[in-house]
């Protein structure tokens, strides 16, 4: 299998969402018979979306409101052991209201969380894993012999599949899975560099925008026959539905969302007002202000004594909703590209998708 071109005269073609369409298909039913039901690591969630671990994304109050709606909520790591743990056990204290029968649900019916661990703290995961549904390596670039030896430790400890990532190619998935095991992997996450807080790859010239990162998922995944088993996780730079459309055209099952849950009620991020209008601050784990904590500090290129290069940013975006507005609108608009395109289900989005990439010429005749 080629892999990735390593030469000049051989690049690989990057594109990115704002390039890509979906070529209409034959539709044999209507957006509201659309399945958008999926399954990760035996929780069935009915959306494909599951939130960032980001100290303004996810604490325990979106991780309520998005696994009242169909989501997966991913816990944190820039806080304490402690403080994780708690909030944690606060999603699954949380009392289902009558009649919620979109709530994604654990096995003993209390609401479904995951919870953001690093590779090189074994404590927290132990700690977290039989608290919460579903563990998730959370480090820029997880190809690194360092991480792998540290999750599969993390899997000895705790006996736990894991979400590992992210990654950015198909070699890197490769690897990973030789090393730790396909028995050991409940989802990959892909994606480097395309954060929409990201400055990763401005910094270091280094990145694998998740459409192209999910696109060698699935090249690696369909090598080795895997990918019916081992989900895909689209993430950062998903800021449309179009773009969750495309990830799961692409290969993806489901898709991780920083931005577009940042902007809502229940997420942890300060609200302010601009010019008479709400806004939320959003930050990025690599920025000045997610380090003050000193808590992710690993997630990103140690230079010792605390020097660190900034790879995320601060920024204010405007306020949408609630959790349940958002969700309705993005699974409302992904069951229109469905709709569209005819897949039934989001397993047939990746059978019958056809992206096509638009050319220059296309653009400027108003393809937008
Ligand atoms: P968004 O949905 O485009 O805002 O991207 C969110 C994703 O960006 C997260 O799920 C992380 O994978 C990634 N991310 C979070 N913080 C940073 C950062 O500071 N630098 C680079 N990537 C980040």
């Amino acid at each position: 299998m080629e892999i990735i071109g390593h030469r000049l005269d051989n690049p690989r073609r990057l594109y990115s969402f704002g390039e890509l369409l979906l070529l209409p298909g034959y539709a044999t039913m209507s957006p509201r018979e659309v399945d958008t039901s999926v399954v990760l690591d035996g929780i069935k969630l009915g959306n494909p979306f599951v939130s960032s671990p980001m100290d303004t994304v996810t604490e325990s109050d979106l991780a309520i409101e998005l696994a009242l709606n169909g989501g997966f909520g991913v816990i944190h790591r820039n806080c304490t052991v402690e403080q994780a743990v708690e909030m944690v056990e606060k999603v699954k204290k949380f009392r289902i209201p009558e009649g919620g029968e979109k709530a994604v649900k654990d096995a003993r019916g209390r609401l479904a969380v995951g919870a953001a661990i690093s590779p090189l703290d074994v404590d927290r995961a132990v700690a977290l894993a039989d608290k919460c549904d579903l563990l998730f390596t959370d480090v820029a670039s997880f190809h690194n012999a360092k991480l792998i030896e540290g999750t599969k430790k993390v899997v000895k400890a705790t006996g736990r599949k894991i979400v590992i990532g992210n990654l950015g190619t198909a070699e890197g998935v490769l690897h990973s899975i030789k090393e730790i095991g396909k028995e050991n992997i409940a989802a990959v996450k892909m994606g480097m560099g395309g954060g929409s807080i990201c400055i990763t790859s401005d910094v270091s010239g280094v990145g694998s925008p998740c459409s192209f990162g999910v696109e060698q998922a699935a090249l690696a995944l369909r090598e080795l026959d895997l990918l019916d088993q081992i989900p895909i996780i689209a993430d950062g730079g998903i800021r449309h539905s179009r773009d969750i459309a495309f990830s799961l055209g692409l290969g993806a099952s489901l898709v991780m969302l920083g931005n577009l849950f940042a902007r809502c009620e229940e997420s942890p991020g300060e609200k302010i007002m601009k010019d008479g209008k709400p806004y939320k601050v959003y930050w990025g784990m690599g920025s000045a202000e997610a380090r003050k904590k000193r808590l992710v500090l690993d997630r990103y290129q140690d230079f010792g004594k605390g020097k660190k290069v900034d790879e995320g940013i601060k920024m204010h975006i405007p306020l949408e909703g609630k959790v349940s507005d958002v969700v309705e609108r993005l699974s409302a608009e992904l069951r229109v590209t469905m709709g569209y395109i005819g897949a039934r289900n989001i397993r047939e989005m990746k059978e019958v998708a056809q992206i096509v990439v638009k050319t220059a010429a296309e653009e400027k005749a108003g393809v937008k």
